[in-house]
């Protein structure tokens, strides 16, 4: 599954000291093995049958030992004990059902027999249910479509993690593999219905529906069905009996599915190549269909062999879509592909583990489409798109481990679905894949996926895989006494990630290195020891294409000689290409010399290693280990500097730190005349519109750009207004790398709100779902308080094309204007009933805002609304309180940091002298900045 990155403020599991219910677990002795599950959907009917279904499953079992119940889960689906049939298989002589109780609280069913079921007998059971069409995008639910005016519906399905229980009952636990026969009436003018195997026959029923039979899937678990009702066509397709493929969509779509084709069928062979088994060969009548969805919930979803996604991230229009989208789309498929086996063929036994699916789908998604299309910058996202979040997501005393046995409940589950099972994983098995090189990597997840084919994947397994790798290519051997299990173990069990502290005494030619775990809150600290691989690189020789570690650090400290450095005092820099997932500190001295470097000649060392440093720098001054002049002349180096990562890691530096002191004025003077003067040297050298064909580029632009207007940059102001009023006025569509700053910054200048509307009747009537997912960012961007209102309760409106899977967008969007918040706290104050028939979770909606209060005043008229709410029992916000706290601490900070960043900015040469005279500075301040997503 690929996250939506959109959603709001996930509320933090608290795994410290909570108790996790072990009783969400089945803990049966049945066994299943093989499903029919038979769905005859009702849509739009003209009586109560409306956007429900029949099902009948048929499940074939044996158990472990003598029982007279079987567990199993349902949820929301009707049934009674006499809808139950269980039976001896094929014999079929009977059990009778003496009773059948749901126990709402673990979505069990239990069903209670008159007899024991033995153990070694083969039985059936059979269930005769109804259930609803879901309106919340889980389990069978339903979408639609407006097509030449008419409202077009379709059943979708999302199964993972818990949601197969909502559309079938089921042993809905991924351990509990078994093969799946689907079969679907469907309308007769609806297109063939899809489902993970090809259809092997249909008929033709009397009540004038059409019946479709689909070949077995392979074994696998519940989470992984998946089937689709819809009148989608094919764009581009290989349907010829062998290497079948697909792209779906709705037909008005379907010209947008060409690079979707093109790249996921280069993709799927070049996986199949690397991890040593053909996609097709795992089963003969497997396809591989891409479904774009009108409404989906997370990104998108590897249900072996029909992959869904949302409708922007798989089509691309290369006339219209932004570069942005091209990565994304490219990115997506590649990670979903990834999970046809590492998840489907191979799945984590439980989700404590589901990172052993994540991680390498996080991994693949960028590393083999570096290989596979290199134009696209998918290699530098392997760091600044993992590495870095997982940075972030792990800097505290309550990030959890990779492998966290606190889960058991769907809420726990679906919480371990985060940065830490995805990016965080997958920056590990990135510096793995480094450390025991290409060959033994390959080896080794071939013998993991070979070893485990329709079973499951446990990390000692894996390890015992990639040992396999390690001894066939003998790459653990210049390292003494290491295993891999050891070393992974240690950073797949503990938490958290090391800072690497480096103090190099040039005159003895000693290295010693120090380890402790990063926190970003200075005041913390904790024992953990982390086996390191370790690499480093000189000024006397730079080589940064060299990955594969010198040694391993597995202790607290170790100390080493480096040859001939007492004379010329090198640079040295550690961790290359960021190959290691840990942050590096030097001594002053050490330091000098590395930002002597970058001054000089930045280019002899590697772009993601200057990315890095800037990234770490930041970090290292927000837990107190550099001070804050250290920063600054470690990024003096940027006036040169064009490169995409490496003013990544600026500008997500800058901003963190103004957001900081948003509301300060006395603080965002000076920062923003220090950052304008970095972005206007980058906007002379990158310039406003060349035309370019460069992913990298246009990326690096746009990212500079958005925060040279959001700060009123003058230039970048007048170009993105001229643009918005060329395109608003004649017409002139806008080059699609522009179109965010454009739209936004055009939005403020929108006195009578007549640019507002131009631009919401855009993302009405657009054909493009990418287009659309721009501007609803965008929309916020208005400076109209009353627009803004408005356009967090837009999905009121009636088709609006704010749908449920972007319910929480007009919010983010209104919030990424600092002014807004008065907005947004005065809609809750006065619309609260409206907000939280919206929102599932009022909690996750509070949260996000209380993450964005900063000033004293902010905390003020937060705090007393939320004391004074009768509405919203505030008791329940355990995640808005801890938000609270969150963001307290974050205030806290700032205060006590002032008064030397003030200090250091006086005494910086060229901020203020440098600084951009603006025409526009009573606007400043007033755009909003979409956090880096384009
Ligand atoms: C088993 O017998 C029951 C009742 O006699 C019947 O309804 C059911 O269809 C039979 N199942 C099979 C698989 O033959
Ligand atoms: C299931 O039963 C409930 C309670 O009787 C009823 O409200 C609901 O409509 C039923 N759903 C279906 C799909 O039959
Ligand atoms: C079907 O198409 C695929 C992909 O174009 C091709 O590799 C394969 O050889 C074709 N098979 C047949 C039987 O034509
Ligand atoms: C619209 O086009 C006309 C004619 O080409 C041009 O003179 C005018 O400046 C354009 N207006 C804007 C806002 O771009
Ligand atoms: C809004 O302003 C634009 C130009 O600023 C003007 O052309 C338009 O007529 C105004 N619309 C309304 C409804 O006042
Ligand atoms: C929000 O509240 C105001 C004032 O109570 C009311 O006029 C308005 O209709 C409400 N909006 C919605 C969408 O209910
Ligand atoms: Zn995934």
């Amino acid at each position: 599954m690929y996250r939506n990155l959109l959603a709001v403020a996930l509320l933090c599991l608290l795994t410290d000291g909570t108790y996790s219910d072990t009783n969400y677990r089945l803990n049966t002795p049945i066994v299943p093995a093989r499903y029919v599950v038979h769905i005859t959907p009702y849509f739009d009917m003209a009586d109560d049958r409306q956007f429900t279904f029949d099902g009948i499953v048929s499940i074939q079992f044996t158990t472990t030992s003598n029982t007279n119940e079987i567990k199993l889960h349902s949820e929301g689906l009707n049934f009674t004990a006499a809808d139950i049939y269980v039976g001896t298989y094929p014999a079929n002589v009977s059990v009778a059902v003496t009773s059948l109780e749901f126990n709402a609280n673990y979505s069990f069913a239990h069903i209670n027999l008159a007899s024991n079921l033995e153990a070694g007998v083969e039985y059936g059971l059979q269930i005769r249910y109804k259930g609803p069409i879901r309106e919340d995008l889980n389990g069978f639910y339903r979408n639609y479509y407006i097509e030449n005016g008419v409202k077009k519906w379709l059943g979708a399905t999302q199964m993972e993690p818990t949601h197969a229980r909502k559309a079938f009952p089921c042993f809905d636990e991924p351990e509990l593999k078994a093969s799946f026969q689907i079969r679907i009436d469907r309308p007769a003018h609806y297109k063939p219905s899809l489902s993970n195997t090809e259809i092997e026959k249909s008929e033709v029923l009397s009540n004038g529906y059409v019946r479709e039979y689909f070949y077995p899937t392979p074994k696998m678990s519940t989470y992984l069905v998946a089937f689709l009702v819809s009148e989608f066509e094919a764009g581009a397709q290989v349907f010829n009996g062998t290497r079948e493929f697909g792209v779906y969509s709705r037909p008005e779509a379907k010209n947008q599915s060409q690079f979707a084709f093109e790249f996921g069928t280069q993709v799927v062979d070049a996986l199949g190549t690397y991890f040593g088994i053909d996609y097709y060969s795992t089963d003969s009548h497997l396809r591989l269909d891409h479904v774009a969805l009108p409404n989906f919930r997370a990104g998108a979803m590897e249900n072996w062999g029909l992959i869904k996604y949302r409708e922007a991230l798989l089509l691309y229009d290369p006339e219209q879509s932004t570069p942005y989208f091209k990565y994304r789309v490219g990115q997506i498929i590649a990670h979903e592909t990834t999970h046809m086996w590492f998840g489907n063929l191979v799945t984590c036994h439980w989700w404590s583990n589901t990172w052993l699916n994540e991680g390498f789908a996080n991994y693949f998604q960028d590393y083999i489409t570096a290989i596979v299309n290199p134009t696209l910058g998918a290699e530098n996202q392997l760091v600044i798109g993992s590495v870095y979040s997982a940075y972030s997501a792990d800097s505290s005393s309550s990030s959890a481990p990779i492998t966290n046995n606190n889960v058991n409940s769907p809420a726990e589950i679906s919480g371990h679905f985060g940065t830490i099972t995805y990016q965080k994983a997958g920056s590990v098995i990135r510096m793995i894949h480094h450390l025991i090189q290409d060959d033994a990597f390959k080896h080794g997840l071939n013998s993991y996926l070979k070893n485990n084919s329709f079973g499951s994947g446990y990390p000692e397994k894996l390890y015992q895989g990639l040992s396999e790798g390690v001894s066939a290519f003998n790459s653990l051997s210049t390292y003494s006494n290491t295993n891999i299990a050891d070393i992974m173990s240690s950073w797949i069990t503990q938490a958290g990630h090391p800072l690497l502290t480096v103090n190099i005494n040039y005159e003895t030619e000693t290295v010693t290195l120090t380890q402790k775990r990063y926190y970003s809150n200075s005041s913390i600290s904790s024992n953990e020891v982390y086996k390191i691989p370790i690499t480093y690189t000189t000024q006397s020789s730079p080589n940064f294409e060299n990955t594969k570690p010198v040694f391993i650090m597995e202790d607290r400290t170790h100390e080493f000689k480096i040859q001939n450095i007492s004379q010329t005092h090198p640079w040295i820099i550690f961790n290359v290409q960021e190959t290691g997932l840990y942050r590096v500190n030097y001594d002053d001295h050490s330091w000098e010399h590395i930002i002597a470097a970058l001054k000089s000649n930045s280019n002899v060392i590697h772009p993601l290693n200057r990315a890095k440093i800037v990234n770490d720098l930041f970090a290292l001054y927000t837990a107190d280990e550099v001070d804050f002049s250290t920063l600054l002349s470690g990024l003096e180096f940027l006036h040169k500097e064009t490169e995409y990562s490496v003013w990544y890691a600026a500008l997500n530096g800058f901003r963190t730190l103004r957001n900081i002191y948003l509301g300060d004025e006395s603080m965002t003077q000076p920062l923003k005349d220090l950052i304008l003067s970095y972005l206007d040297s980058a906007i002379s050298s990158i310039g406003y519109d060349s035309p370019s064909d460069d992913v990298e580029f246009l990326r690096n632009r746009m990212q500079i750009l958005e925060f040279a207007c959001h700060l009123g940059h003058s230039g970048c102001v007048e170009k993105a207004s001229s643009l918005f009023k060329a395109l608003r006025i004649n017409g002139t569509e806008v080059a699609p790398s522009l179109r965010p700053v454009v739209y936004c910054t055009g939005l403020r200048h929108d006195s009578n709100h007549t640019d507002y509307d131009f631009l919401w009747d855009r993302m009405v009537t657009t054909n493009l779902a990418n287009e659309k997912w721009v501007i609803a960012d965008a929309l916020g961007c208005t400076i109209s308080e009353r627009m803004a209102k408005s356009y967090l309760f837009s999905m009121l409106e009636p088709d609006s094309p704010i749908q449920a899977q972007d319910l929480t967008k007009p919010l983010t969007s209104v919030l990424s204007v600092p002014e807004h918040l008065n907005v947004v706290i005065d809609s809750l104050k006065t619309n609260y009933t409206v907000w939280s028939s919206i929102h599932t979770s009022m909690d996750s909606i509070l949260s996000t805002v209380a993450s964005y209060l900063h000033s004293e005043d902010d905390f003020n008229l937060f705090e007393s609304w939320l004391a004074s709410c009768a509405e919203c029992n505030a008791d329940s916000l355990t995640g808005t309180k801890a938000a609270l706290v969150r963001a307290k601490a974050t205030k806290d900070w700032a205060n006590s940091h002032k008064a030397e960043i003030l200090q250091a900015l006086k005494g910086s040469t060229g901020s203020a002298s440098l600084a951009v005279p603006s025409i526009l500075t009573i606007l400043v301040g007033l755009a909003g900045l979409i956090i880096s997503k384009y």
